[in-house]
């Protein structure tokens, strides 16, 4: 292992590590997906076994992602080697920077349309077509378009590697600083106009009254894969920020504060969102399109549309940025850590390797959109293969490196470090920890991953 030249780099703050972590875990996943999946499964019956699955398994997972980190303060690679010492599960690690790299290469193609969906909205051409199916027309024009596609997506790639090039404090701290105060603000807003809309009721409503109907045991696992990629969760994201924490701050409470930040803001934009589609009067099940295609209209037939429209735009990308640096960051640390790489090398030349694995991605919305492999177009097999198997895979193994491998007590040596006055007062929450992740967090991930891979459909369940 090379030692590196300059000690380890640190957060500035627990506020900025806070900041930087629920910048991380807010992003797409909230505002682009989490509505359009809830549209899809049947509203707050969703949302209920949605949070009962960050809750479950999304918390005591999350606490023992960031304690890996924390207690080695190394990479995803370095950080399992160091506490079992085998390459099995350094190897684990690696899948994890590998899936870091995947994810990025597909999520800043969608980025990149939210960064172009930001001149579109104040050139005004979005909110040009009055019904949703012209929308959806124009959003292919642009979308079709090899050279929009791609120089947005370069366009966005550029802005995260050069956040990340400026460091943990200087670049993802002090960004994170910025732009998570102005998208809370921002949101808050946008969910103002959208209750305050003539017709909003039967939006909160369906946000508010279960309807249980829609329900399977499939919705249980879809809500469990939302989870995990909101929480950033799985392949070592939060491991790397927490390995830049400091021990005097507690784990516990730090993972408890993101996940509520990220869940409050999933709800904020399903809030915001469907207030305003139900007000306009467009279809809430739109699927991945709500965003894109249903949006612009409902903007244009709001009062005050044009201001809103590229609000909103500008608070997508924001927060698919302070995502996209925190994937970015776990290439970046592996090669700082392991290989003595300085940041700027690996930034740049991971960056640029990032970038031509996403062409293929962004090409799959236009030349390549014909060329499938398992019935899936490029962009389709990286984001099921990441989302539905890498991640979910991550989170079980890393439930059974803490319970069977480093082992519950040496890890609860550690977890106690920054959180003493915590578990002083209740006890009992480290009875609840070491049953989750011993017992219930595994069991069910592995529910899960039987479910992506199709083998519960091949046995009819
Ligand atoms: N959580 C982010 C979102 O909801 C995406 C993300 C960032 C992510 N880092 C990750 C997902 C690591 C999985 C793993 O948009």
């Amino acid at each position: 292992m090379a030692t590196p030249s300059a000690p380890r780099e640190q957060w500035g703050s627990k506020l900025g590590f806070i900041l930087a972590a629920a910048g991380s875990a807010i992003g797409l996943g909230n505002i682009w997906k989490f509505p359009y999946v809830v549209g899809e499964n049947g509203g707050s019956a969703f949302i209920i076994i949605y949070l009962l699955c960050t809750a479950i398994i999304g918390l005591p997972v999350l606490v023992g992602e960031i304690l890996i980190g924390r207690t080695t303060q190394r990479n995803p690679v370095g950080a399992f080697r160091a506490l079992s010492g085998s390459r099995f599960w350094a190897g684990v690690g690696g899948m994890g920077v590998a899936a870091g790299f995947l994810i990025l290469s597909f999520y800043a193609v969608i980025a990149g349309w939210s960064v172009g969906y930001i001149y579109e909205s104040f050139s005004g051409d979005l909110f040009k077509y009055a019904d949703p199916t012209k929308a959806a027309v124009h959003f292919e024009e642009l979308t079709h378009d090899v050279v929009w596609i791609i120089g947005y997506f370069g366009f966005f790639m550029i802005l995260t590697m050069g956040l990340v090039y400026a460091g943990v404090q200087k670049g993802i701290e002090r960004g994170s600083k910025i732009m998570m105060p102005v998208l809370f603000l921002l949101l808050i807003f946008v969910m103002i106009r959208g209750i305050t809309m003539e017709g909003s009721g039967a939006g909160l409503e369906f946000l508010l009254k279960p309807d249980w109907s829609h329900v399977s045991g499939q919705t249980f696992l879809i809500a469990l894969g939302q989870a995990f990629f909101t929480l950033s969760m799985g392949m070592g994201a939060m491991l790397t920020y927490g390995s830049y924490m400091s021990k005097k701050d507690s784990v516990p409470s730090s993972a408890l504060q993101i996940l509520l930040l990220d869940t409050a803001i999933a709800l904020v934009a399903g809030i915001a969102i469907f207030t305003s589609v139900f007000a306009t009067g467009l279809d809430a099940a739109a699927g991945p399109g709500l965003i894109f295609h249903t949006l612009p209209v409902v903007f244009m037939k709001m009062p005050g549309g044009e201001f809103f429209g590229p609000i909103f735009f500008i608070l997508l990308s924001i927060a698919a940025l302070t995502s996209a640096i925190s994937l970015l960051e776990v290439i970046t640390a592996y090669f700082v850590d392991e290989k003595g790489w300085t940041r700027h090398r690996a930034v740049i030349v991971f960056g640029s390797v990032t970038f031509l694995i996403g062409i293929p991605s962004a090409l799959s919305f236009n030349v390549l959109s014909d060329t499938t492999i398992f019935g899936l177009n490029f962009f389709g097999l990286v984001d099921y293969l990441t989302a539905n198997i890498m991640l979910p895979l991550g989170g079980l193994l890393i439930a059974v490196f803490i319970a069977y491998v480093w082992k519950f007590d040496k890890a609860l040596i550690e977890l106690k470090k920054g959180a003493e006055r915590l578990f002083n007062k209740n006890p009992l929450l480290i009875t609840l920890w070491q049953i989750f992740i011993k017992f219930f967090a595994p069991v069910l991930i592995f529910l899960v991953l039987l479910h992506s891979t199709g083998i519960l459909d091949v046995l009819g369940l």
